[in-house]
This record gives C-alpha cells, sequence and structure tokens, in this order.
C-alpha cells in the first residue's frame, strides 16, 4: 500500500470548508473525559487549519452507539475541552449531517471550528452508506482524515466521504504512518518486536507479517502459552488456543528458516486460579516454562524471562511492542509489562509502542517521553503492522 499521501500542507485551505475526521474515541467515566490524549493529538491539524484561515467542520464517532442518539455518547464534552485546549469556541451541532450541521457549517468564519455530533448516531456511518458520505462531503469543500485510530474502519466518515471530496491527511496519520511505515519498511536494526496479549488467534497475521521482517519476535502474554504447547510442553490450565497449536509450530518452522530469533518465555508465573476480582490479591509462584503444574495457570512472565527479553530490547535499534507480558491490571502480575515498558524506556533504540493495553501501560508508569513513538491507534495499528491496507488512508490522494 501506498502510504505517501498528500497532506494539509499540500492544498488551499483558506476561506475553504474543511471537514476533518478525528479519532475523538475518548474514555469517560460518569461523563467525564478520562483520558484526552487522543484530543490533544489532533491538534497540530486544528491549529494549523485554523492558522491558514480554513472553515473547519470537525467529526469523530464515540463508543458504539446502537440506536441513534444517545446522551451518554455525545461529543459534547470532546466541544468543551477541545474549546479549553484551543483557546476559542468550538461549536457543537445537534445533528451529524442535518439541517443543524448545515446552518453551522454556512455560519463559519475563516478560522472558526465546529463540531459534528457522533457520527455513529447515523446508523449509515458503520455501514459506509452513500447517502451519508454524499451528506457529510455536502457540509465542506474538502475533507482531511486525521482519524488514525479509525484508519482501520471503511466508514462514511472515514472513507466514503473521500470519494466526494478532494481528500489528504493531517499531521496525526502522516506521524503515524512516517514512523510506524519506516520501522517495518527500512528498519534500524537489530529490529525486535514484542507481541503480548491474550490470544494468539487476535495476532495471527501480525506474526506471520513481522517474521518477514524482525531480526528477533518475541512473545509473551496469554498468547505465549499456546507456542509453549506447540514446543510439547504442558501448560496446565494456562489460556489455550488449542486450534493454534499448528499454526504455533509453522511460524516457529518460519523462524528458523528466516533466520528469525523466536523468543519464548522460559519462566512464568503461575497461580491455581485466575484472580477474581481481577486486581483482587493472589497467591503465585515462579515455575520453568516447561514445569508448570497441572492445576495452575500462567498469568504473568517469569523473572529469568523478564530479564530475556529486556536484555534483547535493550540490545536493539528499532523496537515495537504490542500487548501487555501477563494481567498486567493485577499489581502482582504486572511485572513482566512493566519490565518490557522499562526496557523500552532505557532502550536508546527507535521505540515504537503500538495503542491499546500497552500504551496505557506506558503512560501509567510515567515513561511516555521515554518512548519514541506511542501511538492512538489501537486496532488501526495492529492491522498496521499486520501489513493490511487501511481504509481511511487508501481514500486519501497520492503524492
Ligand atoms: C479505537 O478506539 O480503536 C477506535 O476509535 C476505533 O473504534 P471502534 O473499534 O469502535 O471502531
Amino acid at each position: 500500500m501506498n502510504y505517501n499521501k498528500k497532506s494539509v500542507e499540500d492544498v488551499d485551505v483558506r476561506g475553504k470548508r474543511v471537514l476533518c475526521r478525528c479519532d475523538f474515541n475518548v474514555p469517560t467515566k460518569e461523563g467525564k473525559i478520562t483520558s484526552d490524549k487522543r484530543i490533544v493529538a489532533a491538534l497540530p491539524t486544528i491549529n494549523y487549519l485554523r492558522e491558514h484561515g480554513a472553515r473547519v467542520i470537525l467529526c469523530s464517532h464515540m463508543g458504539k452507539p446502537k440506536n441513534g442518539f444517545d446522551p451518554a455518547l455525545s461529543l459534547q464534552v470532546v466541544a468543551q475541552r477541545l474549546s479549553e485546549l484551543l483557546g476559542a469556541e468550538v461549536k457543537m451541532s445537534k445533528d451529524v449531517a442535518g439541517e443543524d450541521s448545515k446552518r453551522l457549517a454556512a455560519e463559519l468564519k475563516d478560522g472558526e471550528v465546529m463540531l459534528l455530533e457522533n457520527t455513529r448516531f447515523e446508523k449509515g456511518e458503520t455501514k459506509n452508506d452513500p447517502a451519508l458520505s454524499k451528506a457529510l462531503a455536502d457540509l465542506a469543500d474538502l475533507f482531511v482524515n486525521d482519524a488514525f485510530g479509525s484508519a482501520h474502519r471503511a466508514h462514511s466518515s472515514t472513507a466514503g466521504v473521500a470519494e466526494h471530496l478532494p481528500a489528504v491527511c493531517g499531521y496525526l496519520i502522516a506521524k503515524e504512518v512516517g514512523i510506524m511505515g519506516k520501522a517495518l519498511a527500512d528498519p534500524e536494526r537489530p529490529f525486535v518486536a514484542i507481541l503480548g496479549g491474550a490470544k494468539v488467534s487476535d495476532k495471527l497475521n501480525v506474526i506471520n507479517n513481522l517474521l518477514e521482517k524482525v531480526d528477533t519476535l518475541i512473545i509473551g502474554g496469554g498468547m505465549a502459552y499456546t507456542f509453549l504447547a506447540a514446543k510439547g510442553y504442558s501448560v496446565g490450565s494456562s489460556l489455550l488456543d488449542n486450534e493454534k497449536i499448528d499454526y504455533c509450530r509453522e511460524m516457529m518452522q518460519k523462524a528458523e528458516q528466516k533466520g528469525v530469533k523466536l523468543l519464548l518465555p522460559i519462566d512464568t508465573v503461575v497461580a491455581k486460579a485466575f484472580p477474581d476480582p481481577i486486581d483482587g490479591p493472589i497467591e503465585v509462584h515462579t515455575v520453568a516454562a516447561d514445569a508448570i503444574p497441572a492445576d495452575c495457570m500462567g498469568l504473568d512472565i517469569g523473572e529469568k524471562t523478564r530479564e530475556l527479553f529486556a536484555a534483547a530490547a535493550k540490545s536493539a535499534k528499532t523496537v515495537v511492542w504490542n500487548g501487555p507480558m501477563g494481567v498486567f491490571e493485577n499489581p502482582v502480575l504486572a511485572k513482566g509489562t512493566i519490565a518490557v515498558a522499562q526496557a523500552l524506556a532505557d532502550s536508546e533504540a527507535v521505540t515504537i509502542v503500538g495503542g491499546g493495553d500497552s500504551a496505557a501501560a506506558c503512560e501509567q508508569l510515567g515513561f511516555a517521553d521515554r518512548i519514541t513513538h506511542i501511538s492512538t491507534g489501537g486496532g488501526a495499528s495492529l492491522e498496521f503492522l499486520e501489513g493490511l491496507e487501511l481504509p481511511g488512508i487508501a481514500c486519501l490522494q497520492d503524492k
């Protein structure tokens, strides 16, 4: 896929109505935003558009509303936070591409900003409904996509609208694609990828694609137990994806053929049962990876594995990490994930953390500013690592 796309700097935005798709799908609790990271990440593009005299019509989805308008998923909270961050009023429309949006868009002056209501309040959004795409396009003269976190969705506001308007990317998409694209296409070596998370089945194609590119592939987290089973070890009551054991064997063979070093846990922290509640007290001990007792489950990587993985990360020139090493929500079982985050923070390498739980871990631990790039995309960054075409980027004009 060609990621060399035109950006806001390649088009004249002055006096134009610019529909700018952002990913404002931010976490909230009791009506309050708990992390405004995605809003902050959209500011460079919004500021550029304002400073260059565009009339900015922002849009985004939030959550997964099922039946039209849902006050709990209104973007009103985002409009408020954005107004504070920009130091300027952000007008909020009551609908997505209806009469209120049209009126507000028509009234916008150069440099002013408005936000449409949650695009998923329209049923057509997730179906990439041509009528909704056209209605969105009719609000504007130009489309800017800056929603990297939603770029893997072929929805009306992420891709469909680009059929009707000149379409370019914003700074966030350019940055995400620039850093991750370079790491995959032309990495400084040694290139080490660290994958974790619960299920092998979620990362099948990521593993396959990364084996084409990396020097070392590290597998931790719940998915490691299926690999250990593929080596012939018994894994007790650990998470096991029985149907994927053969696949793991194939991947181990592929690694060998390609000369890729595949690192699996050599020891593991086990308990008799999964913690309930997840952050509740738990009794654990550490065993060798080939000696997991039948009545125990592995819930984190052990100390020797932490050292092994950290050493590999520290000696790399490029590291990509996606997925926790254990049940990191529980402080007793978070040591593996913390060790990997620490190793990335201490490393001189280009370090890239692909969204979701591993990004949250780096942020909670206060390591965020010692990591080269933390992606704002969860699913999108995984699909990027899989080498898939992202519809929200494919639809933009090539340079
Ligand atoms: C995300 O949070 O990963 C993006 O905003 C996409 O959200 P979605 O999975 O609901 O499409």
